[in-house]
């Protein structure tokens, strides 16, 4: 048998990927842009073994049904076809991330998987090469490979489009992100479900697809020069047009609850009483707050008075992704 284990932070984009222009392979309609945390991730260990009749998937030690194990089983065939291996493989994943809640499980879920197949069966793989293995799990998983600041070239091919690490002169290290958990519960229209809808239907996704090189350049730029109005700015705007194009939809819907409008009103209150703090959402009614780590204090007191302390967690920049090869060896 062949066994790996490996651990992906979840990332949050500030510049949000939505739509795919190939499904099968998972290349993006736009680029995007990302922050790798450190306070939700997933530990994965992958075994193959030739005594497998099937692949099985087990997430916090439960087995999974056949429908969630499905993308699992997929990915699975990917490996087993580009890396010439015949064995099933028992996937034995924990996410610290509440799954589907649109807090990126499916993002440090993906990139760890990836990692534990390339452990347990030494391929050594590049980052890069992690990445593009990665987004064929999941889009954003391939922003997962890298700490801190993230783009994903959205390339025109399997081989072109991988994330990569953007140089910031460790300026994440300022920065923070705070989550404030409305719903943790398992989302109605999942980020997959949502993006695809989207594009098929919605009248504003021209409008969404034309806004992003400029948001993109904002977003570099800022990271460049250290401005945290201006990333905050472009992170608040570009979040609130990915949001709009699910109003278009048809059938329309939103991923924002009145929870969340909360959290956004609160959050301009803050920038008013002078405390810099911009929001973003993602596939599920959480909201996460961008902040510079020495306002972070006070904007959790000032949170404190309308959300409990287990509602309101803060997360700083985090790393890239760890394999633990020691454990990849031929066992029988
Ligand atoms: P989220 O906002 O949590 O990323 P999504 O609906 O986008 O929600 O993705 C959730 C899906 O990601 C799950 O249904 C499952 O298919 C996948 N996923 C989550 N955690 C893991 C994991 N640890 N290993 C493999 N796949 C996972
Ligand atoms: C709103 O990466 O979960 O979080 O590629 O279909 O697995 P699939 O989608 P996924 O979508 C993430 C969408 C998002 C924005 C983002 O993370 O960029």
């Amino acid at each position: 048998m062949y066994t790996g284990k490996a651990r992906a932070y979840t990332n949050i984009a500030l510049i949000k990927y939505w739509g795919k222009k190939d499904e099968h392979l998972i290349l993006p309609m736009n680029n995007s842009l990302s922050l790798t945390l450190d306070a939700f991730y997933t530990e994965t260990t992958v075994e193959f073994n030739k005594s497998f009749t099937e692949d099985s998937f087990f997430l916090d030690g439960i087995k999974q049904d056949q429908k969630q194990t499905a993308k699992i089983t997929a990915f699975l065939a990917l490996v087993r076809q580009q890396y010439q291996v015949s064995l099933f493989a028992k996937v034995d994943s924990r996410n610290f991330v509440p799954t589907a809640a649109g807090l990126a499980s499916s993002a440090s879920g993906l990139a760890a998987l990836a990692g534990a197949c390339s452990a347990a069966l030494n391929l050594g793989l590049t980052d890069k090469e992690l990445s593009r293995l990665a987004r064929r799990g999941s889009g954003s998983a391939c922003r997962s490979i890298f700490g801190g600041f993230a783009e994903w070239q959205k390339g025109a091919s399997d081989q072109t489009s991988f994330a990569e690490a953007i140089v910031s002169d460790n300026w994440e290290q300022d920065l923070a992100m705070l989550f404030v958990l409305v719903d943790d519960g398992i989302k109605d229209v999942s980020s997959r479900d949502g993006m695809k809808r989207t594009v098929e239907t919605s009248s504003f996704y021209a409008g969404w697809l034309s806004s992003i090189d400029a948001d993109l350049k904002t977003a570099k730029q800022a990271i460049a020069e250290k401005d945290f109005t201006a990333l905050g700015e472009v992170t608040e705007a570009n979040a609130l047009r990915m949001h709009g194009t699910t109003l278009a939809a048809n059938p329309p819907f939103t991923y924002w609850s009145p929870e969340s409008l909360t959290v956004m009103q609160l959050v301009r209150q803050a920038r008013q009483n002078g405390l810099p703090c911009y929001f973003t959402m993602d596939a599920g009614p959480n909201v996460k707050i961008l902040v510079e780590k020495k306002n972070l204090a006070a904007l959790k007191q000032f949170l404190a008075h309308h959300f409990s302390s287990e509602q309101l967690i803060s997360a700083n920049a985090g790393p890239g992704i760890t394999l633990l090869p020691e454990e990849g060896s031929e066992k029988s």
